[in-house]
């Protein structure tokens, strides 16, 4: 990793570190609007042995079987602590720690499922995080993802490109991103891809293949 993407994993960090008391109030809008029934979906997609990776306040808990073996990372002491909480009141059982999901801790092939919510848009190196996500998934395992992304709809896309740099630089917040080409360049077979909202909502689930 360069020192430019340490400092701007440090940026995003602190960003969220300060946005972690507002975040559920925050998010229960956009969830309104543009992510309604994706938390459902998300946690229907991970068995066995699960990784959220950026889990954030832990807003997507709730929504795993009783029966995955959760862990969970974040950058962000701050959001973590709220997770913290969460999982408590739920009474969910889940690992919790602080990590970078651009270099996970975890051995080679420890999971069956990596999930992604809403997190591929703040993680510096979206790319990295994927292969990560790779490294850490048994072969056959998946990666599920709710990500917002680019639309399709040139005058949506126009929009979200003018927004983009405020986005980045206030939110660390990626409006224009792919996820599902940074799978494919990663190798992943994409099983399920659908779009929402205008093309900006993305759901998707992708198999990591066996080595030939
Ligand atoms: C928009 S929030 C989404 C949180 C949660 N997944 C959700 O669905 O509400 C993005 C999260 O990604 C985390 N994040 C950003 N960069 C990260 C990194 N390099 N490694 C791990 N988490 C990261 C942020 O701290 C934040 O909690």
């Amino acid at each position: 990793m360069t020192n430019g993407d340490r400092d701007e994993t440090l940026r995003v960090r602190d960003i969220f570190d300060k946005f972690a008391p507002k975040y559920d109030r925050s998010m229960q809008r956009w969830e309104r609007i543009l992510f309604v029934g994706g938390r459902e979906w998300l946690g229907a997609q991970a068995s066995g042995d699960v990784l959220e990776v950026g889990v954030g306040t832990g807003r997507n808990l709730p929504h795993f079987s009783p029966t995955v073996r959760l862990t969970a990372i974040d950058i962000s002491p701050q959001m973590l602590a709220v997770a913290r909480r969460r999982a408590a009141a739920i009474d969910r059982d889940v690992d919790l720690r602080l990590g970078d999901a651009q270099a996970l801790e975890f051995a080679d092939e420890s999971f069956d499922t990596v999930i992604f919510g809403l997190c591929l848009c703040s993680i510096p190196e979206d790319r990295r995080a994927v292969v990560e996500a790779s490294r850490v998934l048994r072969a056959g395992g998946r990666i599920a993802l709710l990500e917002h992304v680019r639309s399709p709809l040139m005058i949506i896309r126009a929009g979200q490109r003018l927004l983009d740099p405020l986005a980045v630089r206030f939110g660390g917040d990626h409006l224009v991103r792919e996820p599902a080409q940074v799978l494919r360049a990663a190798s992943f077979e994409i099983e399920e891809l659908q779009r929402s909202r205008w093309g900006i909502v993305e759901r998707a689930v992708a198999r990591k293949n066996a080595p030939a």
